[in-house]
């Protein structure tokens, strides 16, 4: 079984966003995929059974688990599912876990928005020493940093070029995607994060996957 923590100590940057559109390429795909809600405020449930009820040939695809307490839960014999999404909280709690506990296999998606200051300065800044940790105590991490909302403000490639040079600053730059997501954001309806229908977001995730060994 695959497993993958999407995690950043920053709230809107798309860390729910980003797992709810994984499960569902994931199901589409016809991957059997356990969602994992570790955080107290997201609405990934809400958004699952919303998208089973309007995509019918994924339904049966996808459960979501919720946990109360924010714990990274030990997957051993869990091989009913191809795949485990973890949706996390605003903090790097689930990632630290990863890193103190040695908890092996896990490959990571670190959401960050160019056009968000404080995701910027606190997202780089607060992953060095994690990172760090994990080099003195041996884990691999497998983590891609990717930008997110690219074009919001600007055109996608200064958005990346702007997350590039950050990362750089900071040591960070071989944990980069070479992908990005696009700022998909549309009228109707408002309250849904499902951006599948979206070309560019649906190539790059995709792509995303790939990337990280997933797809
Ligand atoms: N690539 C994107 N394009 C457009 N809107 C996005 C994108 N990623 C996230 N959003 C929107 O930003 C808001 C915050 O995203 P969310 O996934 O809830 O962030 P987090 O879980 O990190 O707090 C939501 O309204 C979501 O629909
Ligand atoms: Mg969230």
């Amino acid at each position: 079984m695959l497993k993958l923590l999407i995690n950043a100590p920053k709230g809107g940057v798309g860390k729910t966003t980003i797992a709810t559109n994984t499960a569902l390429l994931l199901a589409e795909e016809g991957k059997s995929v356990l969602v994992l809600k570790l955080s107290g405020t997201s609405r990934i449930k809400y958004h699952i059974e919303n998208a089973k009820k309007n995509v019918p040939n994924i339904y049966g695809k996808i459960e979501v688990e919720e946990h109360t307490d924010e714990n990274l839960p030990n997957f051993k014999g869990r091989g009913k599912y191809d795949v485990v999404v973890a949706d996390t909280d605003d903090n790097w709690n689930i990632l630290d876990q990863l890193v103190d506990k040695k908890r092996k296999g896990w490959r990571v998606i670190v959401p960050i928005v160019p056009s968000d200051s404080e995701a910027m300065q606190s997202i780089p800044e607060e992953l060095q020493p994690i990172v760090n940790q994990s080099r003195i105590i041996g884990i691999n991490l497998c983590m891609k940093i990717v930008p997110n909302k690219c074009g919001l403000c600007d055109d996608s490639s200064s958005d990346i070029s702007l997350v590039k040079q950050r990362l750089q600053d900071c040591g960070l730059l071989t944990y980069m995607s070479r992908y990005y997501l696009p700022y998909a954001g549309r009228v109707l309806p408002p309250s849904s994060p499902i951006f599948l229908d979206n070309s560019i977001f649906r190539e790059q995730l995709n792509l995303l996957l790939f990337e990280l060994g997933i797809l």
